[in-house]
Parts: C-alpha cells; structure tokens; sequence
C-alpha cells in the first residue's frame, strides 16, 4: 500500500466548487485503484468569506498549506468584489509564497474535441507551455507620481532575475527532455523591443541550451507565436516564456485545445508545495446550474497526481477524459456537453477507476 497524500482543496468562487467536487471524486476513483490515500482539507477563501469577514487570505493560512503535499484550486473571482483583491489576495499571494515559480499549462486537443483552427487535429495541437510564475510584469513593482492630477505618472516594471529566470529554462529544458516529443524548446519572448529583461532571458536562454545538446532550441517573438499558434501549433513542442506573456499565450492556448473547460494547469514548486487549477475563471453565469465543464479541474487533478509522483494514476485520469471527450459529449462548452456537470464527473470517475 502506498502513501497517503494531504491535499489542501480551496474550492473558491463561483463554479469553483461545483469542479472540485468532481475532480475530487475522481481522484478518489484512482486512489482506490491504485492503492493511495487522500487526506483532503478543505478551506473556503474566496469572495464569499471575503465579503462576510472582510479576510482574504491570512499569513498563517499561507504557512498552513505551504505544509500540504499539493494544494488543488477551484477558482477565484467574484462579481461582487472589486477587481485584483481575491487575485492578488489569494491566487499571486499563494504563488509568490510557496515559490511556485512554473506555471505549466499543457495545450492538447483531445480526439472529438473541437478546435477553431481549420483543419487542424489532435496530431498538430499538442504542446505546452512553461509560464515563469514569480516574476515579471506580476511582482506589483511600480507605482503613482501626481496620481489624480494631470501630470500623473505610472510605473509597472517588469523584474527579471537571473535565478528566477535561469531556474525556469532549465525546468523548460529538463522537461522537453522528460517529454521526448520534437525534443524542441521554444523561447516566447520579445527581445527587439524589451531590451533589458529580455536580453537576460535571451542570454541564459542560449547559455542554458549549450548543456542540452539533445533539445533543439527555437525562438520566436511574442506577436509572432500568437500567429503560429494558430497557423501553425504542430511547430510547437514545449515553449517558456515570461509571466506576462505566459499568461496571454495560454488563453490562446486554450481556446485552441477547446475551450476554457478542459485547460488546465499547475503552478509548481519542483522543489516545495504546488497548487493545481482550472485556468478558466469562476464562471458567475454558470454558478449552481450544474452545467459547466469540470473536465478542466479533472485535469488539473491528474496533473497533481503526475507531480506527486502517482504517474500511472495522472495516466488513467487523462484516458478517462480522452474516453468520456471522444464518446460522449457533445460540446466541451457550458451547458452544450450534452451531460450536467455531475454526470460528466461520474463518468470520468467510473473510467479512471476501471480503464
Ligand atoms: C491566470 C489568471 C491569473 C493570472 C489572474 C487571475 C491573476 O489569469 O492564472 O492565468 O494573470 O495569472
Ligand atoms: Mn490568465
């Protein structure tokens, strides 16, 4: 029998909890098959305890799931709150503290999913992205001269360190290695213009790929991999870039792979505590319908798994959505799946507990 893993959940807002509770369950399916035991903690920071006790994410509660063995998120974001309190609050702050300072988001179009891109399928839209994930644009670096007058000024500068950035592309090279696909690291970036930030992650960029004789590397401006991520994804093997950047791309990213309800990703510490996430937001429109997708969650469960070592479990997780995406529904969209939330919970469940 092996371990037992403790797994902070923070089901957060809007339709946060309805995928959760699915991911939960079939994460429950594969322990029981393959032998491990969650012991889940559940926490309900969010816009609701905001708004009802005016906290947000208290400095203790950070300690407390830096001591979990992964942490998996619903979502965050609510209607009522001003905008950036619960992101910054909950989702950065919890970034930035456990250092979990790759933020990867794979792009994969299932077989029966649908893509926007013409002509294109399941054999030319699968890569993934290695977001840096505590740095950049996101260290809230900057700040007003004048504000409020006619001559005010605004500062957001964008930090990029040696280490931060060196950690990163070598966790970009080690994992084309691990993935052993195209063996092809493309660099996003925007070196004619970002001359200094840019010029660092250029520089360890092509330093770090003289260790990786085996991994081809690329580079292509920011601008420019927007366009070929629609032209042309097959290009694409695994692509590391900036925080900023990271996080527009991957918007992109998954409309291409389907939508909104099957992107997920991670935000990991290789070395710490990494927390596991929907991309998408938290749907208010959506909320308590039993109508939206929670195949997004499901994944990022099976990423969790993948990262705490369970490889064979992440495995059977990622068939039963494979299985459940190409014979049974018939949108990835809310309320067009053919199934309710729940239903697609239970089959996926039932698949990965059995094939
Ligand atoms: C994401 C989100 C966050 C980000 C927001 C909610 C702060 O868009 O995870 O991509 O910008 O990183
Ligand atoms: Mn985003």
């Amino acid at each position: 029998m092996a371990g037992t893993y403790r797994i902070a959940v923070l089901p957060g807002d809007g339709t946060g909890p309805e995928v959760t509770v699915e991911a939960v369950k079939v994460l429950k399916a594969v322990a029981a098959r393959n032998g491990f035991a969650l012991d889940l903690h559940e926490y309900d920071f969010g816009g609701e305890r905001y708004k009802r006790t005016g906290e947000v994410l208290p400095d203790a509660a950070v300690e407390e799931l830096g001591g979990f063995d992964a942490i998996l998120l619903g979502a965050i974001g609510h209607p009522d709150v001003e905008p950036g309190i619960l992101e910054k609050g909950i989702l950065l702050k919890l970034r930035f503290a456990l250092d979990q300072y790759i933020n990867l988001r794979p792009v994969k179009l299932y077989p029966g999913a649908d893509t926007p891109l013409k002509d294109k399928g399941p054999e030319d839209i699968d890569f993934v992205v290695v977001r840096e994930n505590t740095e950049g644009l996101y260290c809230g670096v900057g700040g007003f001269l004048r504000k409020g007058t006619p001559d005010e000024v605004a500062v957001q500068e964008m930090v990029a360190t040696r280490k931060g950035v060196e950690r990163c592309i070598r966790y970009a090279f080690d994992f084309t290695r691990k993935r052993d696909k195209q063996k092809t690291l493309t660099m996003c970036g925007k070196t004619n213009v970002l001359t200094y930030a840019q010029d660092l992650w250029w520089r360890c960029f092509q330093e770090v790929a003289e260790e990786y004789p085996d991994i081809k590397p690329d580079y292509a401006h920011v601008d420019a991999t927007c366009m070929w991520m629609v032209k042309n994804p097959e290009w694409f093997d695994v692509i590391v870039t900036n925080n900023m950047f990271g996080d527009i791309i991957t918007d992109l990213g998954a409309m291409v792979q389907g939508g909104m309800g099957i992107a997920a990703g991670g935000n990991i510490n290789p070395e710490g505590v990494s927390m596991f996430e929907p991309i998408g937001g938290s749907a208010p429109k959506y909320t308590g319908k039993n109508v939206i997708n929670p195949l997004a969650a499901i994944c990022a469960g099976g990423m969790m798994l993948d990262v705490l070592g369970e490889t064979e479990a992440a495995q059977q997780v990622e068939n039963a959505v494979i299985k459940v995406v190409s014979e049974k529904l018939e949108s990835l969209s809310a309320r067009r799946m053919g199934y309710s939330t729940t239903e697609v919970g239970d089959m996926v469940a039932d698949f990965a507990g059995s094939i």
